[in-house]
């Protein structure tokens, strides 16, 4: 899902909207928006099934408050209840004073729901949302004093779960609350706006200053009118709802006030799992009470402005037609500038500067787990065998899910790898917190900068390869073998593994990566894969093959084009097919096989393509260039530049990728946005 809202100068209506599209990739079965005008009208609520487009319209049909100058807004992928337009976010009070747009869930929001129905709330959807604007409402009514930052934040501590939310109050017209736990929210700061968003690709534009919000920070939007200079003035305060909230150092333009000043406060109420309400009755009583002790303690906390390094250029599609060609085919000069500045392009030396504080306990370690979901678990799955063969560390690949709850048996001086693009998958998040709780040592290879991965990983490789909007992930797979190919070579020298000269050979081995696959993009290659996909754009099932690092390769294969595409697809070890996957095989089944010349068990790869053959099996080749061995068998052959077998994933994946985005183009799907997947998944 994602979270745009503004407080700002400039047309809320069209920044809004802009910053839905830009998000959609987030997830997108349904948008709205609620904008409210300083004029003291009533605040509006659109709301559309589908895509953003249907909101636009919806928008542009009703001429909705142009004069708008507060709004939040919200694409939806359907965590609680049905995708219609009742289910959509914002979410109103029932009074419609009140509207909120959130991410995450609200664990016990039927308990909550029980005891506001029951004292007279009403709700139309399905959500756990609209139960937090009721209740946000509840504690309003109960302490009409009280700002709204001060309101929501004691509604918070009524509710178990995760959340990013956005919150205003049509009485309050200058005013914008934002919150945040497990679930990521950046504040955008300029001179005329203040923005709230779950992703940074909704600020671009707007301003480059950013506020990255910690767990359980609270944040206060304020318009002023400036009498002496007759300017608006727009300031913020963050407050920490954790009990024990430090000051932080302190960053350059926080401006200070807040919401209404008096009660601008931390909520250091009962951060207990049941909450108050949970056991007593929500009575007026006990929630002055809490309001009293949150007046006591006050935790405004500094947080640091940073600079946000993207442009617009580098989220828009840049002539191709979807946003997922335009990330294959950049794949050379991301990884560019993933080893910009780390690897030595004369000496092949690796510096990893984000690991400099950890090296001498990762060259220690008795053991490396390596966490991730999807796409980052296929990475992962290569890095287990760069680093076993190159640094000699026993490693154990695990999805992050079933590690977190497995309770797994952890030894301080084992080292966890965590893998996301996103930096915000929760039960990856929830998997650093894990290690790190066993005393591990946690190292995070992440794309987003500032996400929550990024910051609560001891040390960590950013990949450097720009935002990823479609949300089959192509280049952040190949960022992340990159990375975790430069990570190998830096561990393997300080471990005594190899030598630096044998690691600086291997080192400018992966500098000529780039241009290999470059010099693969070209217009036969393309041709021939588009050719080959609408061959088999009918097909039902496809196999992929494939052995040692290319094994993962097969997977993702698998993987994007059960994404895209619809079809299903299983990748295997391709020793394996005989132990089964052989008996599905037909004149209806592409098998895809992976099979570098360099493979040691390339003779063997090579009798299973006989075997595939002769059961009428329609088979794929992906070889080195210059290999013809397997060209009468094969129905197409992909010619790969040569690298060695360490390092091939990042090169032998790239026509996979292609070939799940030919087909499903083929097909009519929609590439960027596929059915029921969103592109970061924080909840559980
Ligand atoms: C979702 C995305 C996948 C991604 C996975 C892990 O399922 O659709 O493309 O691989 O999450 O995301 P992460 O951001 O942690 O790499």
């Amino acid at each position: 899902c994602g979270i745009i809202a503004y407080l700002g100068d400039g047309e809320t209506v069209a920044v809004l909207l802009e910053g839905l599209k830009r998000m959609e990739y987030r997830g997108y079965d349904s948008s709205g928006m609620c904008v409210i005008t300083r004029d003291g009208a009533k605040l509006e609520i659109e709301k559309q099934a589908g895509k953003v487009a249907n909101l636009e319209q919806a928008v542009a049909g009703r001429n909705f408050k142009s004069n708008a100058s507060l709004g939040i807004a919200h694409t939806r992928w359907a965590t609680h209840g049905p995708p219609t337009a009742i289910n959509a976010h914002p979410h109103a009070s029932s009074d419609g004073k009140l509207a909120i747009v959130h991410n995450g869930i609200i664990e016990n929001h039927s308990s909550l729901k029980k005891k506001l129905s029951a004292m007279g709330y009403e709700f139309v959807s399905d959500t756990d949302t609209e139960v937090l604007a009721a209740l946000i409402r509840h504690v309003q009514s109960l302490e009409p004093n009280l700002s709204l930052a001060g309101a929501v934040s004691l509604a918070l501590t009524q509710v178990r779960g995760a959340y990013g939310i956005a919150v205003v109050d049509e009485s309050k017209p200058d005013v914008l609350v934002g919150a945040r736990r497990g679930s990521p929210l950046i504040l955008g700061v300029s001179d005329d706006s203040l923005v709230l968003a779950s992703d940074a690709t909704a600020v671009v534009g707007l301003t480059a200053k950013v506020v990255y919000l910690e767990e359980e920070d609270i944040v206060s939007c304020q318009r002023e009118h400036d009498q002496e200079t007759g300017k608006t003035k727009y300031s913020f305060s963050v407050s920490s709802m954790k009990r024990d909230s430090l000051l932080v150092e302190a960053g350059e333009t926080s401006a200070a006030g807040g919401d209404e000043g008096a009660d601008q406060s931390a909520g250091v109420f009962s951060s207990e799992d049941e909450g108050p309400m949970m056991s007593h009755k929500l009575d007026s009583r006990i929630m002055r009470q809490m309001t009293l002790s949150n007046k006591a303690i006050s935790g405004e906390v500094i947080r640091q402005m940073h600079e946000l390094k993207m442009n617009l250029q580098t989220i828009e599609k840049g002539g191709y037609r979807h946003f997922m060609l335009k990330e294959i085919m950049e794949q050379p000069r991301v990884l560019r500038d993933c080893m910009r500045g780390r690897l030595d392009p004369l000496s092949g030396k690796v510096t990893l500067g984000g690991l400099m504080p950890a090296l001498d306990r990762l060259a220690k370690a008795r053991r490396i787990i390596i966490c991730g979901c999807g796409t980052s678990w296929h990475a992962a799955l290569v890095g287990e065998y760069l680093i076993e063969t190159l640094a000699k560390i026993p490693v154990e690949v695990e999805y992050a899910s079933e590690f977190r709850y497995r309770n797994p048996v952890l030894f301080k001086d084992d080292v966890v790898i965590v893998i996301s693009q996103s930096g915000e998958t929760a039960d990856t998040l929830e998997a650093v917190r894990v290690a790190k709780k066993h005393g591990c040592l946690c190292v995070g290879i992440v794309n987003i900068v500032g996400s929550s991965i990024a910051r609560e990983t001891d040390a960590g490789i950013y990949l450097h390869i720009g935002p990823e909007i479609g949300v089959a992930s192509t280049k952040a797979f190949t960022g992340q073998v990159m990375a975790l190919s430069m990570f190998t070579l830096v561990l393997a020298v300080q471990t005594g593994a190899l030598l630096q000269d044998e690691a600086n050979r291997l080192g400018l081995e992966l500098a000529e990566i780039p241009d290999k696959i470059a010099r693969m993009l070209n217009e036969d290659t393309l041709n021939k894969i588009q050719n080959m996909a609408s061959t088999y754009r009918y097909a039902h099932n496809f196999l992929y093959l494939g052995r040692g690092t290319n094994f993962p390769v097969a997977l993702e294969g698998a993987l994007k084009l059960k994404e895209i595409s619809y079809i299903h697809a299983e990748g295997y070890a391709a020793a394996e097919m005989k132990h089964g996957p052989i008996a599905l095989i037909d004149e209806m089944m592409p098998v895809v096989i992976l099979a570098p010349k360099s493979d040691v068990i390339y003779e063997k790869v090579k009798s299973g393509v006989q075997e595939v053959v002769a059961r009428k099996g329609s088979v794929v080749i992906i070889t080195d260039e210059g290999n013809h061995d397997l060209d009468d068998l094969a129905e197409f052959v992909i010619e790969t530049p040569i690298t060695s077998e360490y390092f091939s994933a990042m090169i032998t994946g790239i026509p996979l990728q292609l070939l799940a985005y030919y087909i499903a183009d083929y097909r009519g799907c929609e590439i960027d946005t596929p059915r029921n997947l969103a592109k970061s998944v924080t909840v559980e």
